[in-house]
């Protein structure tokens, strides 16, 4: 039955009622809704009958869309914009109410007993994992023209943030299912993209066999966008260049949890005995380095919940973990972002704040989002919150008397605060590891990076290549190899450290353990080389390195290198201008790029036993 539109000049006004009769029953009751949720200033600008009708239409499909993927539809969100952006004008700590302490977590250092005794139970059990990247961002702050994981991790391979991971979960797959003489159980990978990301992200999949994943391997699930809102009134904004367009961004990767809950895929992976989902971000190349004995970490300690961390220095730009025990008694072990926990910390009698203490950190660690839950448990609460998370506001005020934004605001959520709807008696901790193994994100444009203060770290291209040459010549450093000190350079006017340039294919060295089996000897590497080894089984038992070595091997192929000479004049680091668009972006945001004056290649392409034996080159 058609709606009864006499009334409709009383409730939808001079522009809107003669328009109603182009709407079906469904569009008409979606606008009553709009109206009685102050919103008639979307309609303030509609011509007559006639004129842009089909405009008129796609603005309906348009609030259909927003309305089916909220919770409680577009009411909802209204309701709750109001009440947040109410709270942030009084300037509301979302914890007040709450007092901070410094809750019990494992600290891990690299290459120890206890860390290795981690790596190991964690690699026999990634066969029961799937790993979730969280990859629908528009990583405004870094500017890059194209999706994040597909810039190289580093430009020595050229391996992408994307082909990094994946080739990282399959060397797991291999290394728990217990080497290729076993059947080989394939680990899921979902990556959540957004209208922004998603196309390209397929795109890249396509073009490179999904990295070496099956075709089903690999799932991507969208996450929708949110509309954006111009006042404290929660008002609706237009996009500036289509008035009948609902403005919209990102609600945050908090949407992962709904977004999961929603694909179905939980109960499949409950159903093949999947035990643990492990989420991740888009750019930090080091971040499977602690994954394994974090994974242990969860396993040993049977924990619901386990945030990786890093030390962080007191009020860092990144959210610190505390426990916070509520004035009722209930408790939570949570991530508080920085700008909330050094006001709590003061308003809870630590005058000082947020302060470094003997070690030369906060006490709070630092949360990095990588995150490993249990899938019983998670599984679990998400039927209880179809994987809502709580929410928050961020507007850019025009002045103090918080009236008017600068830009219009949305609500969004972060991934982080799962925790916050958990009973007290789930077991949530988590795992502090070295920075220089597992931090070193790719968030920053070359102008902002260089404005962040000496001794912190700009989280740019510049600093997250060199940091993978850092982590590399460290973990050899540990396994008994002689590795020159770094040179400081200064790239992109950023500080960085540059060693020399060392990567590795993952399965060649997934765990600690891995690469002091495969290095043996005396070995040396000066400041000025490159070594690559891609290839499973390439042992080292004695080397002296001061050029560049490429040491590529196929599968199968077993080869021994022993008492190796190299000798040649290398790839230099050749600075370049961030301006100079000559140059290609991926290179430029860098500073620098890698230029070819001597090398070594040795190439096994048959798969059987070759032996390098006291060889000069
Ligand atoms: P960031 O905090 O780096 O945000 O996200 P961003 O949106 O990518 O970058 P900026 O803030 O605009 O500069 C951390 C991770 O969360 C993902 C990102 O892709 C990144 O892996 N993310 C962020 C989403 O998946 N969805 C979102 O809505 C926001």
């Amino acid at each position: 039955m058609a709606s009864d539109l006499s009334d409709s000049e009383h409730w939808a006004g001079e522009y809107l009622s003669p328009n109603l009769p182009l709407l079906s029953d469904t569009q008409i009751k979606l606008a009553r809704m709009l109206v009685q949720e102050g919103q008639i200033h979307l309609f303030e600008n509609w011509p007559k009958p006639g004129v842009r009708d089909a405009d008129k239409l796609r603005f309906f499909e348009q609030v259909a869309k927003l309305d089916i993927s909220y919770p409680g539809g577009l009411t909802a969100y209204l309701q709750n914009a109001r009440k947040l952006l109410a709270d942030s004008k009084a300037g509301k700590n979302p914890f007040s109410g709450y007092v901070p302490s410094v809750p019990d977590g494992v600290k891990l250092v690299h290459g120890d007993e206890k860390f290795m005794q981690y790596e190991e139970a964690g690699v026999k059990e990634a066969q029961y994992s799937a790993f979730v990247l969280v990859a629908g961002g528009l990583g405004e702050r870094l500017g890059y023209s194209g999706i994040k994981v597909a810039l190289p991790s580093e430009t020595t391979t050229e391996n992408s943030f994307l082909q990094l991971y994946i080739k990282t979960i399959l060397a797991l797959q291999d290394a728990s299912s217990g080497g290729q003489n076993q059947a080989v159980k394939p680990i899921p990978l979902v990556i959540m993209t957004s209208d922004d990301t998603h196309k390209k992200t397929d795109q890249l999949l396509k073009e490179n066999n999904n990295f070496g994943m099956l075709p089903d391997q690999v799932v991507l699930l969208k996450q929708e966008k949110v509309a954006c809102l111009s006042d404290n009134n929660g008002s609706l904004a237009l996009d500036p260049s289509n008035s009948f367009l609902i403005q919209t961004k990102p609600h945050g990767h908090g949407d992962v949890h709904s977004v999961l809950y929603n694909s179905g895929l939980l109960t499949r992976w409950q159903h093949e005995s999947r035990k643990w989902v492990l989420f991740f971000q888009d750019t930090n190349a080091l971040l499977f380095k602690g994954v394994p004995a974090s994974l242990g970490v969860s396993v040993l300690k049977d924990l619901d919940v386990n945030s990786l961390a890093v030390n962080r220095k007191a009020k860092e730009a990144i959210g610190g973990i505390a426990r916070l025990t509520h004035e009722n008694g209930s408790e939570m072990v949570i991530n508080v972002e920085y700008n909330q926990l050094d006001p709590l910390l003061r308003s809870t009698g630590h005058p000082e704040g947020d302060i470094n203490i003997e070690t030369g950190f906060s006490p709070f660690p630092g949360n990095i989002n990588q995150l490993i839950f249990k899938l019983s448990s998670y599984i679990k609460e998400l039927a209880k919150t179809h994987g809502a998370i709580v929410e928050f506001v961020n507007p850019k005020y025009k002045d103090a008397s918080k009236t008017s934004f600068k830009s219009s605001t949305r609500l969004e959520c972060m991934m982080q605060d799962y925790p916050r709807t958990l009973p007290t008696s789930a077991k949530v901790g988590f795992t502090v590891l070295e920075t220089w193994l597992a931090y070193a994100p790719v968030k920053n444009n070359p102008e902002d990076a260089a404005k962040v203060p000496r001794g912190n770290p700009p989280h740019s291209a510049t600093s997250g290549e060199m940091a993978v040459y850092k982590a590399n010549s460290l973990i050899l450093r540990k396994a008994g190899v002689l590795i020159e000190g770094p040179k400081i350079e200064s790239y992109n006017d950023q500080e960085v450290e540059v060693w020399p340039r060392i990567v590795w294919s993952p399965k060649w060295g997934l765990t600690f353990s891995d690469v002091k089996k495969k290095v043996k000897g005396h070995c040396q590497i000066s400041q000025k080389s490159t070594l690559v080894i891609d290839g499973e089984d390439v042992t080292i038992d004695g080397l002296a390195l001061d050029g560049a070595l490429f040491i590529r091997a196929v599968a199968c192929a077993k080869v021994n290198i022993q008492s190796l000479h190299v000798s040649n004049d290398a790839w230099k680091i050749i600075p370049v201008d961030s301006a100079d668009n000559s140059v290609p972006e991926k290179i430029r945001i860098r500073g620098f790029k890698l230029e070819l004056h001597g090398q070594q290649l040795l190439l096994f392409h048959q798969p059987r036993q070759c032996n390098i034996t006291n060889v000069s080159m």
